[in-house]
């Protein structure tokens, strides 16, 4: 303790992460700070050059909807999103993104982006809604741009300092709290508003990826729930922490399916050579409209490949030499077809080789070309990525001017993308109810949230008071870090001592639990109140002892503090699975004893937790449409 000392850092806007949300909210305040005489202060837990999601680049832009092109209306991508999520969205928050998120695109491209270019200058669509990028250095040039804007205001940026929790003022929040992750300082950070951008969580759910490949995900695994950890004990009211997101990836390796079946128009098929998408597309009447809509919403999509693998069809394979000989068979002569194969073979290989590394080492390690062989997809274990095509995050404000007479009491409170706590704002992963904003959507929601946390602090300018006890906070923070070196001597294996549980054993159990109960892979996705109620309990135990982690050092006490985020991760989850009685995303989580879409649960499911008691409270929100059908 005492080898460490406190540094406090005084500011306006507090920017928490370094990803795509934080770098658009960056470059936004930079603009406005500037104007306002206003300090803006970044914190990541990791360098922004190469951190958050992007962090290995990305192969597409998932979110582009080509306004000024006339490609397609706002009205269209609400519909998209809208029938993706089985009906579970917030229109005002979708149609705020989408009418802006163009223009970040085209600044991406200003700032140096490859995007696809086809002989007209077009850009090559991946699919309607997503360009082709060669993208490996996506995030790079993306943190270049918000530490250059950052440069032209009064700024700071704090690599490397894990955030644990808010600092509060009564029911304003008023500050965070964490530690270096390279240095022995414990850091007070106390400003006028928040910016709460530090992704989404992974690990919460036991991995397919065990032994060696332990640590291998989908999302990355330094986005550890710290967002819904730090929302909650603001007191903020969280929302659809039951809409994990269950990718469908190439196996183990964890790479993306999008290009191979929208760009190359590859088909799925299952062990007997039947495509599940045809064979079981009766079972898509069992789901309201949503099961009629195009293209068929990703949860059903992963639903009707899991009851093939249930019934023991699989494995499921890719077509991927499929693909490839059909496009190039469509050349009209052998030269061009020639040719025509070698670019598609690049490409796929360039697909995987911008953004998912590892599944071309593994083609490489398992002697697959895919102009040849299928490879094997699978679906992988629960995330929360409320950016993707799951939705779960902070309930915040819309923009007032998207309200109508039916919105504006249940879904305005003065600025937008404010959480229901007084100057926290919320973007990316770690705002709800929003899904399909992917890394340009993410950084838009960033630069909207920004400015609205600019006007909040010209129009609440006064610092708030820190009601916290700086010191107990930190003895809270290091005691990990106490407790391990008071009782390492009573054990010569130092993973296993009586007096403390090192994080990795931690995180196990948490997984295990999660797996088991909360409908994780083991359970091939499906859960019930009796399991529910169970996994809540061992949760509550697993609780306890997390007063006893223990920590050699410091890289090991980031580990303790983040399997404290993805537990309060769990709880939220598992607590609104427990509360929503119905099944409405198959394919993501089944509930056997609530097993069909229900017209009550035509609702969002909220919550929120009393900081000071623990106590959990879960509310029902309404829908409103803003857009017709
Ligand atoms: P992130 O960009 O993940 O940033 C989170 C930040 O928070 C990081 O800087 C992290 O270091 C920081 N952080 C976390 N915890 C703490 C803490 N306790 N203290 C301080 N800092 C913390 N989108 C596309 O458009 N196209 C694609 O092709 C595409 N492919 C994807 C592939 C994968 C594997 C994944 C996971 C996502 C993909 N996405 C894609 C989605 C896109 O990456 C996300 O939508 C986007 O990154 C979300 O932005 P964010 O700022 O919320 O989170
Ligand atoms: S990524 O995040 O790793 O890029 P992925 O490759 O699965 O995800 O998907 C990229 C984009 O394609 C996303 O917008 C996703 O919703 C969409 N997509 C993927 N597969 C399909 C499909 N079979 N039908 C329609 N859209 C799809």
């Amino acid at each position: 303790m005492e080898n460490f000392e406190t540094v406090e850092v005084t500011t306006d806007l507090l920017i928490l992460g370094g990803g795509m949300a934080a770098c658009g909210a960056a470059v936004e305040s930079a603009y406005w700070a500037k104007q306002n005489g206003l300090k803006v202060t970044v914190v990541d837990k990791a360098a922004m050059d190469r951190s958050g999601a992007v962090a290995m680049g990305l192969s597409a832009i998932n979110q582009y909807v080509g306004l000024s092109e006339g490609d397609n209306t706002l009205e269209d991508y609400v519909n998209y999103v809208r029938n993706d999520l089985m009906g579970v969205a917030r229109e005002d928050l979708v149609v705020s993104i989408a009418r802006h998120v163009d223009s970040t695109v085209h600044l991406f491209e200003k700032w140096g982006l490859p995007i696809w270019k086809d002989a007209e200058g077009k850009y090559v669509h991946e699919g309607r809604w997503q360009v082709m990028i060669n993208g490996e250095s996506y995030k790079v040039l993306v943190a270049e741009a918000a530490k250059n804007a950052l440069k032209e205001a009064d700024s700071e940026i704090f690599e490397r300092v894990f955030i644990v929790g808010p600092l509060m003022d009564g029911d304003r929040v008023a500050g965070a709290y964490g530690f270096s992750v390279r240095e022995n300082k414990f850091y007070v950070f106390k400003a006028k508003a928040i910016m709460t951008a530090m992704g989404g969580a992974v690990h919460v759910f036991k991995p397919r990826s065990t032994g060696e490949g332990l640590g291998r995900a989908w999302y990355p695994p330094w986005n550890s729930g710290s967002s819904t950890y730090f929302t909650l004990a603001a007191g903020a009211e969280l929302t659809c922490q039951e809409v994990r997101f269950i990718p469908v990836r190439f196996k183990d390796g964890y790479g993306p399916v999008g290009a191979w079946f929208l760009l190359f128009k590859s088909r799925a098929v299952n062990g007997l050579g039947e495509s599940y998408m045809e064979t079981r597309r009766p079972e898509l009447d069992n789901w309201g409209p949503y099961g009629h809509v195009k293209p068929v919403p990703a949860n059903l999509r992963n639903y009707l490949m899991l009851l093939d693998v249930n019934e023991g069809k699989g494995p499921i394979y890719m077509k991927t030499e499929e693909a490839i000989q059909k496009l190039a068979a469509a050349m009209p002569d052998p030269m061009e077809q020639k040719k025509k194969l070698k670019e598609l073979e690049n490409e796929a290989w360039e697909d995987f080789l911008d953004m998912t590394i590892s599944q071309a080492i593994l083609w490489a390690a398992t002697n697959t070309q895919p102009e040849e062989k299928p490879s094997e997809i699978a679906a992988a274990e629960p995330y929360f990525i409320g950016s993707h095509s799951g939705a779960s995050g902070a309930w915040v404000s819309g923009p007032e001017d998207l309200q109508t007479d039916a919105t504006k009491a249940d879904y305005f409170w003065g600025y937008a993308n404010m959480a229901t706590t007084k100057g926290l704002f919320c973007a990316g992963d770690a705002s709800g109810a929003s899904s399909h904003k992917f890394s340009s959507g993410s950084f838009t929601e960033g630069r909207i949230a920004a400015k609205g946390a600019i006007k909040f602090i010209v129009e609440n300018n006064t610092q708030p008071n820190v009601a916290d006890d700086i010191e107990a906070l930190k003895t809270k923070v290091l005691a990990p870090l106490a407790l391990f070196e008071a009782e390492k001597a009573k054990t010569t294996d130092p993973d296993i001592n009586p007096a403390y549980i090192r994080p990795k054993m931690y995180m196990f159990r948490l997984q295990k639990i999660m797996d088991e109960y909360a409908g994780g892979v083991t359970a091939q996705f499906a859960t019930s109140k009796a399991q529910l109620e169970k996994g809540l309990e061992l949760l509550g135990v697993l609780k306890e002892d997390a007063e006893k982690l223990g920590a050699e050092d410091l890289h090991e006490l980031m580990r303790c503090w983040e399997n404290q985020h993805r537990t309060y991760q769990a709880e939220a989850h598992i607590r609104t699975m427990l509360f929503r009685e119905e099944t409405r995303w198959p394919g993501y989580y089944f509930r056997s004893d609530t097993p069909t879409m229900k017209d009550e649960w035509y609702c969002f499911a909220n919550c929120k937790m009393d900081p000071a008691t623990g106590e959990w409270t879960m509310l029902k929100r309404p829908i409103h449409k803003l857009v017709a059908d």
